[in-house]
């Protein structure tokens, strides 16, 4: 049986020409009556994306959207065996998979994106600025092996996960990860990732992973970001399909994860290094709220982060770094 795609996904496969298109024809494309057309316009709109309504000639849209399709991701992924969900709008993806463990106690590998987050969750409860349709926000969760003290690595996996896609896209200078779990472009933050995990009674530990990716933002309209950021769109000049970022990332994903879930934190160190924006720099950390200045010498076999102070290095299992200028 052919899945069915969303209303608002046809809609907008519609309306990505730039053309006007009236309610009846699309209606008839869509099976729907005008007053459905007219509430998923309604819906769009709702949700911030701007389409010109003039009488007598219809809807447009005039800035390329393209919406996440389950079917095509499915088609894509290299690990069969993931159960994926694609939400219009939810609270956050993390709390959803994190209310589902609950709820169902089901801890099968499962991924979910959404077009947009009401509540999306930070590190160090900030929040996520999460607008529909632009970027990527997605959770996974899956079960490891591993000790809880050992998923200390976890977040700076995922960065390095996150940097190899983004790498697929041919950028003119490099991406860097900044401990514990930025990917920074040009001194700008593009992704960041927040990792929750449940140690369980037998041992093992449910782990759920958050990554929002900036892709297509341009600007942020409602200046709710703190610290400097840009997206792939501003990076390489074009509109990104996230079906193709959103496979991907699963791809590299669970490929890293694995990686990490057989050989530890040690079989990524070097790859750290390479990539790694704090390295030699004069920062501050601020942890426990107290802060901490030094010269960062990189990462320990647990992923604690190495600071120089006064002669002697330290490691820091957590905290918020910034580079002194
Ligand atoms: C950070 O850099 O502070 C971490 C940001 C993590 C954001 C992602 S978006 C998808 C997932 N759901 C959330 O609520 N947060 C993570």
């Amino acid at each position: 049986m052919k899945a069915q795609k969303s209303t608002l996904t046809n809609l907008v496969a519609i309306l990505n020409d730039g053309k006007f298109h009236d309610g009846i024809s699309i209606g008839r494309s869509l099976n729907i009556t005008r007053s459905a057309v007219w509430k998923a316009i309604k819906k769009l709109e709702d949700y911030g994306i701007q389409i010109e309504s003039i009488k007598g000639k219809g809807y447009a849209m005039h800035e390329p959207l393209i919406l996440l399709d389950k079917q095509i991701i499915k088609k894509k992924l290299t690990h069969k065996n993931i159960e994926i969900e694609i939400f219009e709008s939810i609270d956050s993806t993390n709390t959803y998979l994190k209310s589902f463990l609950a709820e169902t106690k089901n801890k099968k590998t499962r991924v979910c994106f959404t077009e947009q987050q009401t509540k999306g969750k930070g590190r160090l409860g900030r929040e996520w600025y999460s607008p529909f349709g632009q970027n990527i926000y997605f959770s996974c969760l899956y079960s490891s092996y591993k000790d809880l003290s050992e998923l200390a690595g976890l977040s700076l996996v995922v960065s390095l996960a996150v940097a190899k896609t983004l790498n697929s896209f041919t950028l003119p200078k490099p991406l860097l990860v900044k401990w514990p779990n930025d990917v920074i472009y040009d001194n700008k933050k593009i992704s960041g990732n927040l990792n929750e995990v449940q140690a369980e009674a037998n041992g093992m530990c449910a782990v759920i992973v958050g990554i929002g990716i900036n892709v297509n933002m341009e600007q942020d309209a409602e200046q709710s970001i703190a610290q400097p950021w840009t997206s792939l769109r501003n990076i390489i000049g074009k509109y990104v399909d996230r079906n193709e970022l959103g496979v991907l990332l699963i791809n590299n994903l669970f490929n890293y994860l694995e990686n990490f879930e057989q050989h530890g934190l040690s079989y990524f160190i070097n790859e750290w290094n390479k990539a790694d924006k704090l390295f030699n720099q004069q920062i501050t950390l601020k942890h426990d709220n107290n802060k901490i200045g030094g010269i960062a010498k990189g990462i320990n076999q647990h992923g604690h982060l190495l600071i120089e102070v006064d002669g002697v290095v330290k490691s820091f299992s957590s905290g918020d770094t910034t580079i002194v200028k």
